[in-house]
């Protein structure tokens, strides 16, 4: 699958899915604009990139920086092909230990509002390259959380697969997809990010094949939604759980 010549934007792309899938992005030939907050992981994943890869590394703050992400894309590639809205984060706060509207506050802000915003600012560049969105979601939005201190970051990711689909809809007349990916458990600094300890043999457990995902495996899957191969799919819910929702 080649991406030769277009320009991929993929935000929280310093760690984790995003890193891997702006590398595999470029592997394929896409001009890629690799954004997130912290430099040092940013430099390393730069790193990375093939020796001729043509790139932006961009250190932005998705909930405060979406005109930058756009107006830096578009002056470095002239154009946006494909959007790839993967930061994102979990925080505890459940609705009995009063911490429950400081998480959905925050996490709102990142996982949803900033999705939006880079959609709506990406609309007249995706309109000319008839281009394409994929949104990061989670098992967590279609399962009710068991540890209520994970509603909030529940509720954010339910709400960004109902707006992937208002979104695919609303655009299918411009030829835009908007597609996205839910993945379980994935070898990330995710959890490390919450300051949650969790064995990985533990999470296993919670899955049907009994593994957690590599954060590559999660790539290929965005690089074939976001490929022609997949012209035929808007407004889909792409579950890659390793069987956790079976149980
Ligand atoms: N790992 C899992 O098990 C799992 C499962 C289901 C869904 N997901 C979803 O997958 C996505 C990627 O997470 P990951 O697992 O790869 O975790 P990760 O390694 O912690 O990566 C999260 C990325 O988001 C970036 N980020 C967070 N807030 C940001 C902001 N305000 N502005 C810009 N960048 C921001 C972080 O970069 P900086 O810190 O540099 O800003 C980092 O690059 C998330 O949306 C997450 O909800 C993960």
């Amino acid at each position: 699958m080649s991406f030769t010549g277009k320009s991929v934007i993929v935000t929280g792309a310093s760690s984790g899915i995003g890193a891997a899938t702006g590398i595999l992005f470029a592997e394929q030939g896409a001009n890629v604009v690799i954004v997130g907050r912290n430099e040092t992981k940013l430099n390393a994943v730069a790193q990375k990139l093939p020796k001729n890869a043509k790139s932006l590394i961009l250190k932005a703050d998705v909930t405060t920086d979406a005109k930058k992400i756009i107006d830096e894309t578009v002056n470095k590639f002239g154009r946006i092909d494909i959007l790839v809205n993967n930061a994102g984060f979990a925080k505890y706060g459940s609705l009995t230990d009063g911490k429950f509207l400081e998480a959905y506050d925050t996490i709102m802000a990142t996982n949803v509002r900033a999705v939006a915003e880079l959609t709506m600012l990406a609309l007249p560049h995706l309109t000319k390259t008839k281009g394409n969105i994929i949104n990061i979601s989670s098992i967590a939005a279609m399962a009710v959380p068991l540890d209520g201190r994970f509603l909030a970051y529940s509720v954010s990711k339910a709400a960004l697969d109902h707006f992937t689909r208002g979104a695919a809809l609303e655009f299918a007349s411009k030829g835009i997809r908007v597609n996205s990916v839910n993945p379980g458990p994935v070898a990330t600094d995710f959890l490390d990010n919450m300051g949650v300890d969790i064995s990985v043999d533990v999470i296993k457990e919670m899955t049907a094949l009994k593994r957690v995902s590599t954060p590559e495996e999660i790539g290929e899957l965005i690089l074939y939604l976001a490929g022609d191969k997949a012209q035929g799919i808007t407004g889909s819910i792409m579950l890659t759980d390793n069987g956790c929702l079976l149980k």
